[in-house]
């Protein structure tokens, strides 16, 4: 049956991994991909697919309402993929409001149109929102993991933002009737990862020669999951997902940082023919982020037993394709780090 689909942030790191998924698995499904293109919106994520005849892109801003009614009114949409944000910690550190207005306004916004258009019938429509282990606040306990049923704890202006608007979701769905599913993924990597965020920012600095700042001791954990394997699972729950449940999504692939840099470092000696250890002299020790979370950890058995999805990737074969991505797309990279993005990074590590 042919569907179409809204999937909001479509031109970010994991939204374009799902908008390329949707349009070439589901060539009879219309996908509409609406993001505003922040600094983190790139429309160069998308060339491959961009004249595909089943994709459309709207430049357009979710905490915008009477854009969204409009939008809405133009397109009888059967779903929604809910993932545009403001998605780093560091900047919602710095702007707590920018996160309030995209992830809790705009998740709002978006909730109420989708309501409203559908007319309360909901028959074959879903709405589902992406989000994040963050909204589970840090481990402590080695063997602990967050399961579906963790209380949420967020400890960061992000991870708040994100904990409301996951929180708005399941209220429309227990209130209205809307026929809701969300996810929790934990720390994505792959192509097309915006260089502010740990991985590509460490290949950027090995390759150009400049320190690698890690936060603090090194000693966070973060639980990496390869990028397309997170799109499939949002493929899975998508069409498979009971409607009112919620998924955790994870690798089972706990790193503490400072492990996960060194790796990084003896990879990027093969590849760039340094030898080994080269890199590792980079790494330069800095100021801890505020409210740093230990430990995230995933337990992801819900979605491997009940709807069969895992993980496509072991971790150091990931690793090495990203590497080889970023080495292979070095244009795309000069696009993202010159400007606007260099004054970023200027004022958030000058001082560190
Ligand atoms: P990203 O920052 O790379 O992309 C976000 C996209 O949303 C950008 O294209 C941006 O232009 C768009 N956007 C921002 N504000 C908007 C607005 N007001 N209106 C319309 N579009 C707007 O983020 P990402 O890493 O791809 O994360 C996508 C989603 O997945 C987010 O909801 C994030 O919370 C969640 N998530 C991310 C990770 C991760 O490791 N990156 C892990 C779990 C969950
Ligand atoms: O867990 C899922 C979350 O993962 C997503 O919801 C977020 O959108 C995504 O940004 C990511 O959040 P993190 O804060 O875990 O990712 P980040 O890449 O910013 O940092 C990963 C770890 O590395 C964290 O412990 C902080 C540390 N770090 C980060 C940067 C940018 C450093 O040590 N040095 C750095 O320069």
């Amino acid at each position: 049956m042919s569907k179409k689909i809204l999937i909001t942030g479509g031109a970010g790191f994991i939204g374009s991994h799902v908008v390329r998924l949707f349009v070439t698995k589901y060539p009879d499904y219309q996908v509409v991909n609406l993001d505003k293109l922040t600094y983190a919106g790139n429309l160069a994520n998308l060339t491959d697919i961009e004249d595909a005849p089943n994709y459309t892109f709207v430049k357009g801003d979710i905490t915008d309402a009477s854009f969204l009614e409009q939008l809405f009114g133009e397109h009888a949409f059967d779903g929604v993929i809910h993932l545009a944000a403001e998605s780093h910690v560091d900047r919602s550190i710095s702007d707590p409001m920018a996160f309030v207005m995209t992830n809790v306004v705009g998740t709002v916004n978006l909730l109420n149109t989708a309501k409203n258009s559908w007319k309360s019938d909901f028959s074959g429509k879903r709405f589902y929102h992406v989000s994040t282990d963050e909204v589970y606040g840090s481990l402590h306990n080695p063997e602990d993991f967050f399961t579906e049923t963790t209380p949420y704890d967020p400890q960061s202006p992000y991870s708040a933002s994100k904990a409301a608007s996951d929180h708005f979701v399941r209220a429309y769905g227990n209130t209205y009737g809307l026929p809701i599913v969300l996810s929790n993924c934990s720390n994505n990597y792959g192509p097309n990862h915006f260089p502010e965020k740990l991985i590509p920012l460490m290949i950027h600095n090995i390759q150009t020669n400049k320190p690698l700042p890690v936060y603090g001791k090194g000693e966070n954990v973060r639980d990496w999951l390869y990028v397309i394997d997170h799109a499939r699972a949002i493929d899975t729950i998508y069409h498979r997902g009971k409607t009112g449940e919620t998924y955790n999504i994870g690798g089972f692939n706990e790193w503490k940082n400072i492990d996960l840099v060194h790796l990084l470092c003896r990879i990027m000696d093969q590849k760039l023919g340094r030898s080994e250890g080269t890199s590792a002299q980079l790494i330069t020790y800095v100021t801890d982020r505020a409210g740093h979370d230990l430990r995230y950890a995933i337990d992801a058995h819900k979605l491997m037993n009940e709807l069969g999805w895992e993980p496509s990737l072991q971790f150091e074969e990931g690793l090495e394709k990203t590497v080889d991505w970023f080495l292979a797309n070095q244009e795309w990279l000069e696009n993202v780090t010159s400007g606007a993005y260099q004054k970023y990074y200027d004022s958030m590590y000058e001082n560190r």
